[in-house]
């Protein structure tokens, strides 16, 4: 079924900061990610403080990993502007790349080698299982299982996933 693309308003290229922003102090996935932030911006400057920081970065990244039950490595590649409403049981491989204002829901499954662009949102249960490409603005159905490449503005669902939209 071919459906008419909206014009998404999510930039796929400008990371919007302000979706990781901690709400409150118990926010656990943006806490996470707050973790994995700061341990690669401490990772980046090098030095003694900043090797010092990044073990404290490691302690928090370790304590938010088992509270939210999420497997995301803190040398994980991510665009800024992830949200993870909840994060359970997701699983990013530190080869994989997520792109900007991205939106991962539970349960996905991101193998070594995949490429996601920018504004991708990611339904509940997906896995993507292939070094595919995922294009800016694409989305995943919840439960699918992504084998091929999802042309960007595309919608995927199924198993094995098949392309319900694209521009
Ligand atoms: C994929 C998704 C974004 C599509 O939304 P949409 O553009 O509004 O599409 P529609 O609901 O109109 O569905 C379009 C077609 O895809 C099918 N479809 C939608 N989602 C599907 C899914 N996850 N798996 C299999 N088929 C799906 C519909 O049955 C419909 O098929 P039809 O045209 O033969 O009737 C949405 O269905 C989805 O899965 N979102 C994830 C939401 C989620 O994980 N929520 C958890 C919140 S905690």
């Amino acid at each position: 079924m071919v459906k008419s693309v909206t014009v998404p308003n999510i930039s796929a290229t400008e990371p919007d900061w302000s979706r990781e922003q901690l709400r409150r102090w118990w926010d656990p996935s943006r806490q996470l990610l707050k973790s994995i932030r700061a341990y690669q911006k401490w990772h980046a400057k090098g030095g003694i403080i900043a090797g010092l920081l990044r073990r404290i970065n490691v302690l928090q990244h370790r304590f938010w990993s088992v509270v939210t039950a999420a497997d995301i490595p803190i040398d994980c590649q991510l665009g800024g502007g992830l949200l993870l409403t909840h994060p359970t049981g997701v699983v990013i491989h530190p080869k994989a790349s997520i792109g900007p204002n991205c939106l991962i829901l539970q349960q996905v499954t991101v193998v070594s080698g995949v490429k996601i662009g920018g504004h991708v949102d990611i339904g509940a249960g997906a896995k993507i299982l292939r070094q595919v490409t995922i294009g800016d603005h694409a989305k995943i159905g919840a439960n699918a299982v992504v084998l091929c490449d999802v042309p960007a503005g595309a919608t995927a669902v199924g198993v094995p996933a098949k392309i319900i939209t694209h521009l």
